[in-house]
């Protein structure tokens, strides 16, 4: 069964709204584990505690296929004929990549202006979507997007379509069964519009409701210095979920301080340069289900973090490097233990943003200087070594 060799539904069991005939797959879901003792010395940890989730290997380079796929299954069930997104760059290279694969709907996305790593813009045009460019940053397109979706009557592909979620559950099936099925203490997932973070908690929730697992693990969310709403919140107004009577007022004020200051968000893990999640109620339940955390990284951090993945062998983008330099720092406060169990969920592909990777190493390549003799080569030097 073709259903078998996507990584999103073998696990179709365990997300059942389709029929196997209305399935969309593309090859989505293919990750690996891997353990990772140099990035666990780093973060201070024992050798053996740390995976790394590496979510590069996808067909559009990032976590977004395991989403799309379940929400193109939704979207052919419905008989939509358009599909739309916002987008920092990973939805609509995801996006673009099934509407050409599937060549079941007309993409259209929505990117703030000069807000998207060339890598991902690459992928939209490539594939062939219709991308605009609107004027303002990510919150400003979703909030655009899904206005022009109601009235036009477009599929949304964004994480506020609960089908995408359904999808991404499944990126925490596949840990379990790296781990053996063994529940690991922690995970650690850079947070933008916070929707993976729901996924994985409605992951681990239904399968220990399935008594598939005995007992949830704890999440943390690092956010990025500059865009760090549900840090704000979470941590430092002690925002909870409590039932569903969350503090509503709470969070409308803090957007209300937002855009009394004109602040907006500021960092170079373009990816996560989001100030109001949309999955942020979602995101609440989630954390109180899994007595979850939330930090924020500076930019510094998260890209020393992402180089050192890198020097390790798997290359991902700033905002995945956000997940390791979180856990640095929640080691370093003694909230992660150094011995505990800890997977730490590589979002993107290193090629996604080569510029950042290309400027953070600017310094590093060797000016080569060879003096030629009688019989070739007699000396070589390095100058900047
Ligand atoms: N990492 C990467 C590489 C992403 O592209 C995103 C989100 C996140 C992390 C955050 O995930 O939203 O579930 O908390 N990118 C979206 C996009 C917003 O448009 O591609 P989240």
């Amino acid at each position: 069964n073709p259903l078998d060799f996507s990584g999103v539904w073998r696990f179709r069991e365990l997300l059942p709204f389709a029929p196997d005939d209305k399935i969309v797959t593309i090859g989505e879901g293919q990750t690996l584990c891997q353990r990772a003792d140099a990035v666990a010395a780093y973060c201070g940890m024992s050798p053996g505690r740390l995976f790394l989730q590496y979510e590069g290997m996808n067909p559009s380079g990032s976590f977004k296929d395991n989403g799309m796929s379940a929400a193109f299954t939704h979207a052919r069930m419905t008989g939509a004929t358009r599909a739309a997104c916002a987008s920092t760059g990973n939805t609509s290279a995801s996006l673009a990549a099934y509407c050409a694969a599937t060549q079941l709907m007309r993409g259209i996305i929505f990117i703030g202006s000069g807000k998207i790593s060339y890598g991902k813009l690459s992928q939209a045009l490539e594939h062939g979507a219709l991308t605009v460019q609107i004027q303002g940053d990510f919150d400003d397109a979703l909030r655009r997007v899904q206005e022009v979706s109601r009235q036009l009557g477009i599929y949304l592909v964004n994480s506020v379509n609960p089908f995408r979620l359904e999808g991404q559950k499944t990126i925490m099936f596949r840990v379990l069964e790296a781990l053996r099925w063994e529940v690991p203490d922690w995970v650690v997932v850079p947070g933008g519009n916070l929707g993976n973070v729901s996924a994985f908690a409605k992951a681990f929730f239904e399968l220990r409701e399935l008594g598939l697992i005995a007992r949830l693990p704890r999440l943390a969310v690092i956010n990025a210095e500059g865009a760090h709403t549900a840090y704000q919140l979470h941590e430092r107004l002690g925002l909870r979920w409590n039932g569903g009577a969350f503090d509503a007022a709470g969070v409308s004020g803090y957007y209300g301080e937002l855009d009394a200051t004109n602040r907006k968000p500021d960092t170079l893990a373009s990816a996560i340069e989001i100030n109001r999640p949309v999955n942020l109620p979602k995101a609440l339940r989630a954390l109180d289900c899994c007595n979850g955390v939330v930090r924020a990284v500076p930019d510094a951090q998260i890209l020393d973090a992402k180089a050192k993945v890198g020097a390790g062998g798997l290359g991902c983008e700033p905002a995945s490097g956000a997940s390791v330099a979180g856990l640095r720092h929640l080691v370093a406060e003694g909230v992660i233990e150094r011995d505990a169990s800890v997977v730490c969920i590589l979002t993107g592909h290193v090629l996604k943003d080569s510029d950042e990777t290309v400027a953070y190493h600017s310094a590093d390549p060797a000016t080569f200087e060879a003096k030629l003799g009688k019989r070739g080569v007699k000396s070589v030097s390095f100058a900047n070594r």
